[in-house]
């Protein structure tokens, strides 16, 4: 039984909630590995519909044990609200396991997060506010507060007061802000220790041993490839790995366990905050990708900014992830346009580039080359399997296929838990 990992192939918001849910019953564990609360995910079950920020989508599903691991940051005001939040609707929450080695969010980082943008202007980022990057730069320069510090209130005053040290310098005299006192945070961070107890485990003992038990263990990435803080298009990304190998060191599973990497790619492109986006329409087209898709941030309610499908991006995917499958999503958005332009490669000072531009400058100025398919006006809500599509939906899949370099394995035509096509079982 495999391991499976999870991620989103080009900017986030591909819908990897519908993917994991499909996959829902037969999972054993799901997992996160990398960033916090700066993740949305929708997930509809029946009639009913679930936000998700934080919580692996895994926590839905009565078998399945939902694992938070190490390389998640965690906000614990916001795990324990969305627990509560779930409590109330009736969902059984009991399973969930935190890594004690999990970063977490203060309220400082959430205060640099926002300082830090104001500060950038025009420069900004457009981050998401949560305090994901403030909380990754800590524990990178070694001041981080970790889950397990809770549970020793003398080390973790030290731990308080020496990150704060540098931080309220900037605060007060960068800044003009009033500096932070670290007994207060302490006394807040207190607060959390005995509800989040319950759940902290030795999440990398735990899944090693699933995965040699031949349990289906399902790493679940947030955000996606261009906005990996290594293969994404830095400095406009987030701070953590959102592509393939971020699942190994986010939770102590080594590379040689995993069987399978699913890339998300949307049937066509977003992306939220700052920073280039070669295919992004500003005209009608782009308007009604936004209304039709629903392109709004779950976590942010920000517009998403939306352009055609991009495969120089799908086959950077494919390359920096290892790619073995692909799942196609929102198909069904695309109904309705008489011919839908493709970009194929990029034209970067009058020449074709057919890969990704390891050049952060050429890929500011870097034009989409398109070719254009024919597209489909019958409804696809309803097709079960690849030869229920209209001719023209199939060549559209085909052609993504062909150019994107990993077979696509399931294709979304709709929002509801069912309405997907299975080509190639994903377990
Ligand atoms: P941060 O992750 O809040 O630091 O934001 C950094 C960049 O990543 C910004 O452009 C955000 O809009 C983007 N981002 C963060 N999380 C997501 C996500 O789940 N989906 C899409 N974009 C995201």
């Amino acid at each position: 039984m495999p391991a499976l990992v999870l991620l989103g192939a080009q900017w986030g918001d591909e819908g990897k909630g519908k993917a994991t849910d499909l996959l829902g019953g037969s999972v054993d564990y799901v997992v996160r590995y990398q960033g916090g609360n700066n993740a949305g995910h929708t997930v509809v079950v029946g009639d009913q519909k679930y936000a998700l920020h934080l919580l692996p989508s895994g926590i839905l599903s009565p078998d399945c044990v939902p694992v938070i691991g190490n390389g998640v940051v965690v906000d614990p005001a916001v795990l324990l609200s969305e627990l509560s939040g779930l409590n109330e609707r009736g969902i059984d929450t009991s399973k969930l396991m935190l890594s004690g080695n999990a970063h977490l969010i203060t309220s400082y980082h959430t205060t640099m997060d926002k300082v830090t943008e104001r500060f950038l202007g025009s420069r900004k980022i457009g981050t998401t506010g949560r305090g994901i990057g403030p909380a990754y730069a800590d524990k990178i320069n070694r001041v981080g507060i970790r889950v397990q510090d809770l549970y020793d209130e003398s080390i973790l005053t030290q731990k308080v007061e020496a990150a704060l040290d540098f931080k309220n310098q900037l605060l007060a005299k960068l800044y003009n802000r009033r500096a932070i006192e670290a007994g207060r945070i302490v006394e807040e961070l207190l607060t959390y220790a005995d509800r989040l107890k319950p759940f902290v485990a030795d999440t990398t003992l735990v899944l090693n041993k699933a995965v040699d038990e031949g349990k289906v263990v399902l790493f679940e990435g947030g955000q996606g490839t261009l906005l990996d803080i290594d293969h994404g298009t830095y400095p406009f990304v987030t701070s953590s790995n959102a592509t393939a190998g971020g699942a190994c060191t986010g939770s102590g599973v080594g590379p040689t366990k995993i069987d399978r990497v699913i890339g998300i790619l949307k049937a066509y492109t977003t992306r939220v905050g700052s920073g280039p986006f070669p295919t992004e329409l500003f005209d009608d087209d782009g308007e009604a990708l936004r209304r039709i898709g629903g392109e709004r941030g779950v976590t942010t309610g920000r517009d998403r900014r939306c352009g055609w499908f991009d495969a120089v991006i799908a086959r950077y995917a494919t390359r920096v992830n290892g790619l073995t499958d692909f799942f196609l999503t929102k198909l069904d958005v695309l109904t309705g346009w008489e011919r839908i332009p493709v970009c194929v490669a990029y034209e970067i000072d009058g020449e074709r580039v057919e890969e990704l531009p390891y050049s952060q400058s050429d890929f500011h100025h870097a034009k989409p080359i398109y070719e254009y398919l024919p597209g489909w006006s019958e409804d696809i809500t309803k097709a079960k399997t690849f030869a229920d599509l209209p001719k023209n939906a199939q060549g559209y899949v085909k052609a993504l296929e062909e150019m994107s370099g990993a077979p696509i394995s399931a294709i979304g035509v709709g929002p509801g838990r069912t309405e997907t096509i299975e080509i190639n079982s994903f377990i």
